[in-house]
């Protein structure tokens, strides 16, 4: 009996619509091959249904949104819509709603991929941040007082928990058990963010101690990572990082994998609902010319099968676009792959049979 999994999708804005469409015809494909299927609902949310009703992310739509096993949104950011406001409303809603305290970004260099680290191969660049997602600067702690006068303060707060902490933790270390280097470096901020990073490191030490002898330890500050990110990437195995750092290295991660057209990611309440997207964003200026890479909205989709237990599926989907990495695309970029935005998702599925 085949085994099927009740999923959310949220196309979304711009290209997110014609990347979803590629990943989902992926998926079904692997599901036929590996014996499941996906029972799909889309849910319309982004610029245009803000624009048309005033809503963002309605509680009733997020009630419905934890029914189901998985989530897979496409992209969501208008340019009719103020910046922050969708942002805030529906991906920030959503990962704290959700509890997705994980934010898990594979930084990958396939074959066939240019980086533009001119000496390093995928050998060099294979490894994974995960990112704190629930707390940190994007807590939402601080204010304003005397607001537009001369005497105005703005604070931001940078809110760590023991809980929130030790929770993200623990995945990167289960994580780094589960590959072969068994190497988790702690990427913060120890010599100046003396308070937060101090519970972070301390918190590191007596869980790895405790719990995972065995996953070597390192430690490096969050401007060295991004030193080391350029200079001598093979260093790193499994990054784990607060939100507001893990936000900014995961770009920089992004690019050296060969750019948004393969950077996905899940946010991830283990014992929750997860959601899975390519991190580009919703490039409204390629909307509609069927000109956008479709590659990382397919990872994002191995990506949530492989969170569902589906890992002999995912991996054929990654060992596919790996092939059509390595002898079919010219460039990942936008209007320069040679394909059009569906011709690369067929190219995939010729992949995997
Ligand atoms: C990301 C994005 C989001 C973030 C924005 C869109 C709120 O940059 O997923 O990394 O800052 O987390
Ligand atoms: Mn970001």
């Amino acid at each position: 009996m085949s085994r099927s999994y009740k999923i959310a999708v949220i196309p979304g804005d711009g290209t997110g619509p014609e990347v979803v469409a590629e990943a989902l015809k992926v998926l079904r494909a692997a599901g036929s091959q590996y014996g499941f299927s996906l029972e799909t609902t889309e849910y319309d949310l982004g610029g245009e249904r803000f624009k048309r009703t005033g809503e963002t992310l309605p509680d009733d739509v997020l009630d419905e949104l934890r029914g189901y096993k998985a989530i897979l949104l496409g992209a969501i950011g208008h340019p009719d819509v103020a910046p922050g406001i969708l942002e805030k409303g529906i991906l920030l809603k959503a990962r704290f709603a959700l509890d997705q305290y994980v934010n898990l970004r594979p930084v990958k260099l396939y074959p066939g991929v240019t980086t533009p680290l001119r000496e390093k191969g995928p050998e060099d660049i294979d490894f994974v941040v995960v990112r704190e997602n629930t707390e940190g600067l994007y807590g939402g702690m601080g204010g304003f007082q005397y607001k537009g006068t001369p005497n105005e303060v703005a604070t931001q707060i940078l809110c760590a928990t023991r809980h929130g902490v030790e929770r993200c933790l623990r995945y990167a270390f289960d994580l780094a058990r589960r590959r072969p280097r068994k190497t988790l470096t702690l990427c913060g901020k120890t010599n100046v963010l003396t308070f937060a990073f101090d519970l972070w490191w301390r918190a590191f030490n007596e869980v790895g101690d405790a719990d995972y002898p065995d996953v070597k330890r390192e430690y490096a500050h969050v401007d060295a990572t991004t030193m080391w990110m350029v200079k001598n990437p093979e260093w790193f195995d499994v990054i784990v990082t607060d939100n507001m750092f893990g936000d900014i290295i995961t770009d920089l991660g992004a690019m050296i994998q060969g750019g948004m057209g393969i950077a996905a990611g899940g946010n991830i309440n283990p014992g929750g609902v997860s959601m899975f997207e390519p991190i580009g964003g919703s490039a409204p200026k390629y909307t509609g010319k069927a000109v956008i890479n479709p590659l990382a909205a397919v990872c994002a989709g191995a990506m949530m099968i492989d969170h569902l237990g589906e890992r002999a599926a995912a991996a054929a989907i990654e060992t596919a676009v790996m092939s059509v990495t390595a002898t079919k695309l010219k460039s990942l970029d936008a209007g320069k792959m040679g394909y059009s935005t569906d011709q690369v998702g067929d190219l995939v599925v010729d992949a995997l049979k």
